[in-house]
């Protein structure tokens, strides 16, 4: 048996998504003609609190669309040093969207500084970029950003002319984790992507929510990136599937993840930071680190990790998997 704690798009369609999905009504969806996609897009603006929503292959291009519907060619956005749009999505804003990235610091709860941040908005002059976005993440590794900076930082951003985005892959997790609607969470963001295919365990399908404006500006630029699919309602089903049947459920996952904490607490060389939401990271002293990911492998435990291990509770674990888990982990470690 396998128990594979890599993340939580590592889940597979329940049947009864698999059902929904082979039960979609669909269309042509460039030309706006799938039901089942334009039910989620309307679905995905109301529950974010936007004027609209556009389903997305993937939570990367969600966010490039962002950034390209915000900027212009020249333009420059400020993100996190270790954000998910600017380290792990292949530099497409630079790349494709001809945006300069001005990455700062983040500490370990994932802000940056308010001061780095109004120190990078550059002064209108000829020799700077136009600094004309802001974009955060919530959940950032798995923690819940502290609602009084969210509110800071884009109070600030806003202040001096620029717009916000949020990379909200796991928007559902930091709603259900805080208590707080995701409406409420993705009020101060001019956009807000989601995905489906994390935590909500779909198989694919992203979506971004913003004005009218900005979400036709977005349409086209899907377009441009390749991403306008056509019967795209077999995956917009799964998506409605995942927020009717697995946003409240996620509370599960983040209890396993506790439990893993809580089972891993107190072990030689071993530090686990309390885990906020569904993601759990365990510090190694160098000794014990020396092969650990291969090692839990062999034992049927996939994780990924050097001297931070990272696990991610999803759909497809249960209570038995994460107590055969901590087994696994403290005999190994
Ligand atoms: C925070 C965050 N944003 C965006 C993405 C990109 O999503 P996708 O893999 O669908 O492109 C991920 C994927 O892991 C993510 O963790």
């Amino acid at each position: 048996m396998t128990i594979d704690l890599r993340s939580d798009t590592v889940t597979r369609p329940t049947a009864a998504m698999r059902a929904a999905m082979a039960a979609a009504e669909v269309g042509d969806d460039v030309f706006g003609d799938d039901p089942t996609v334009n039910a989620l897009q309307a679905r995905v603006a109301a529950e974010l609190g936007k004027e609209a929503a556009l389903f997305m292959p993937t939570g990367t291009q969600s966010n490039l669309c962002a950034l390209m519907s915000h900027c212009q060619r020249g333009d420059e956005y400020l993100v996190g040093q270790m954000a998910h749009t600017y380290r792990w999505e292949a530099g497409g804003a630079a790349v494709l969207g001809s945006i300069q990235p001005q990455p700062l610091a983040q500490a370990a709860d994932g802000t940056m500084a308010l001061a780095d941040i109004e120190a990078a908005i550059k002064p209108d002059d000829a020799h700077f970029a136009v600094t004309r976005l802001l974009a955060l993440e919530n959940t950032w590794g798995g923690q819940v950003l502290p609602p009084a900076y969210v509110q800071a930082a884009t109070a600030l951003a806003h202040g001096r002319g620029l717009a916000t985005h949020l990379d909200g892959a796991r928007l559902f997790n930091a709603a259900v984790a805080s208590g707080v609607a995701a409406a409420e969470l993705a009020r101060p963001f001019d956009s807000v992507s989601i995905c489906f295919s994390k935590g909500l365990g779909a198989p694919a399908g992203s979506a971004l929510a913003g004005s009218r404006d900005f979400i036709a500006r977005a349409h086209r630029i899907r377009k441009m990136l390749g991403g306008g699919l056509r019967q795209a309602g077999v995956l917009a089903a799964a998506a409605l599937y995942a927020l009717d049947h697995h946003v409240e459920r996620l509370a599960e996952d983040h209890a396993h993840a506790r439990r893993l904490a809580e089972g891993l607490a107190g072990l030689p060389g071993v530090t686990v930071l309390p885990p906020q939401s569904n993601i759990v990271f365990v510090d190694l002293d160098p000794a014990r680190a020396a092969g650990v990911v291969e090692r839990l492998r062999a034992r049927g435990l996939l994780c990924t990790g050097l001297y931070r291990l990272r696990l991610v509770t999803h759909l497809d674990v249960g209570a038995a998997d994460i107590a055969a888990a901590l087994t696994i982990l403290r005999e190994t470690l």
